[in-house]
């Protein structure tokens, strides 16, 4: 495409796209016309290597030959197919999930699709209310859970509400265990989890308003997490806290509902993030890197209790997508390989190197004030050269100089292709492609530490 062209599509685009649906953040807009494996490519056949893959969607690699390969095979057989009716992928996808809960955790389930991951959260939200009778939740600050109205009323930014009127749903937002900006200013090494014990208060006296001592009832159904937080900046909780936060819902009667949206699909290494902290929730919510961001699918999985027949009848929820043919035939695929190439094990082999990699960057340049990782859902937080006051404004001119295609390296030009998350916008959040090699990270720390000195930081 040349630049007439661009520019042709540039002013189509500003006429005609809402721009509702977006986040409209790189600045220039920028075109991509090809993918492979880790890289998008320009019209110029620029290589930019993308360590965010789509918002951790294309976990396997943009055209995973294999995954690909299934869904052309699906379009040549049954490519559509309403929901009412059954086909074997739908069948075979959902015992996939609920044999692993079984065989791994015990818990007898059913799982539930949809198509995009807010609305599965939606369908998680009617599933929650439907068993509990109760509308009000609790969620975390920096946790995020989609745009729809329900998932907007548990995600933590009043800024995805403010234009929408009243949310009488609205969830009571508790502070997430985020170590380096610790909410209640304390060191991790002698807090004794006090941010825990702020929580556990909330049930001390009926007069705290959440607690009915004479019934044994909380006033809420069902507490949402995102056991690492996504858009929140890839913050990895302490060790022990999901475990304790899991024990006081239980004796409260509150139902733990976790988001693996964006950290599920082996992320962190395992199939769902939830595994690392020794918790089973009563409901988790999937999406994205399901199906590695080919036509999309997403749903829950509950238990058994809560989504029987007979407790959760047809028609409960229900999209025309649902569970279309071509979505859950590459999930099927999808769990498929990553059992069969053992994933889990070489995301945690790839992202022990990546993390060594940012721990020699953050020794190089004060500008970054922590970096930690589980798997390969990576962050470096960007500060001012004390360490530790937050810089969007470094982060933003990483992000859109790296997407600019002119790093020179070794003759070659490439670009980087980066997500920013966090409180405060300052976090790379890195979730590379699952199956990236070592040349490959240590070509994303060459091309990151380049726009470092690009930007001037220190
Ligand atoms: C943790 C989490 N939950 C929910 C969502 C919403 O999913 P979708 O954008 O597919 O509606 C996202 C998307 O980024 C997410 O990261």
């Amino acid at each position: 495409m040349n630049k007439a062209e661009m520019d042709a599509l540039l002013e189509k685009d500003r006429l005609y796209c809402s721009y509702g649906d977006t986040v409209h953040y790189a600045d220039p807009p920028k075109f991509f016309s090809g993918c492979q494996g880790s890289y998008l490519f320009d019209d110029e056949g620029t290589s930019y290597l993308d360590l965010q893959m789509w918002y951790s969607a294309v976990n396997f690699g943009y055209k995973n030959a294999r995954l690909t390969e299934v869904l052309k095979r699906q379009i040549d057989t049954l490519p559509q197919l309403a929901s009412q009716y059954l086909h074997r992928e739908k069948v075979e996808l959902a015992e996939k999930i609920c044999t692993y809960m079984e065989r791994e955790y015990g818990e007898k389930g059913r799982v539930h699709f949809n198509v995009g991951g807010s609305q599965a959260v939606e369908d998680s939200l009617k599933l929650v209310r439907n068993f509990t009778g109760k509308s009000l939740n609790f969620a975390f600050m920096g946790g995020y859970h989609g745009r729809t109205l329900g998932a907007s009323a548990i995600t933590s930014s009043y800024r995805y509400r403010r234009r929408y009127g009243h949310f009488s749903d609205r969830a009571h937002f508790v502070p997430f265990p985020y170590c380096f900006r610790c909410p209640y200013s304390m060191k991790p090494d002698s807090c004794d989890m006090y941010c825990h014990k702020e929580f556990e208060k909330l049930f001390d006296t009926e007069y705290n308003s959440f607690w009915d001592d004479k019934v044994g009832e909380c006033e809420y159904s069902a507490f949402y997490v995102e056991t690492i937080q996504g858009t929140g900046g890839y913050v990895i909780p302490p060790a022990t806290y999901m475990q304790k936060l899991a024990a006081t819902l239980k004796k409260r009667n509150v139902l733990l509902v976790v988001d693996e949206i964006q950290m599920g699909v082996y992320r962190t290494g395992k199939l769902w993030s939830w595994e690392h902290f020794g918790i089973v929730p009563d409901v988790f919510v999937f999406g994205k890197a399901i199906t590695n961001g080919l036509n999309p699918i997403s749903g829950i999985w509950a238990r058994e209790e809560l989504i029987s027949p007979q407790k959760f009848p047809p028609g409960s929820t229900h999209s025309t997508f649902a569970s279309n043919p071509l979505g859950t035939a590459v999930a099927l695929e999808v769990l498929k390989m990553a059992e069969e190439e053992d994933i889990g094990a070489q995301v945690m082999e790839r992202g022990s190197y990546f993390l060594k990699q940012i721990q020699a960057l953050k020794s190089r340049w004060k500008v970054i004030g922590e970096v930690s990782g589980l798997g390969l859902a990576l962050r470096i937080e960007l500060c001012e050269p004390d360490g530790f006051t937050p810089s969007r404004k470094l982060a933003d001119r990483l992000f859109n100089e790296g997407l600019l295609g002119n790093i020179d390296l070794n003759g070659k030009k490439y670009g980087l292709v980066l997500d920013i998350g966090g409180y405060y916008k300052n976090v790379i959040t890195l979730a590379p492609n699952l199956m990236i090699s070592e040349s490959e990270i240590d070509l994303g720390m060459q091309l990151l530490e380049a726009l470092l000195h690009r930007v001037g930081a220190s």
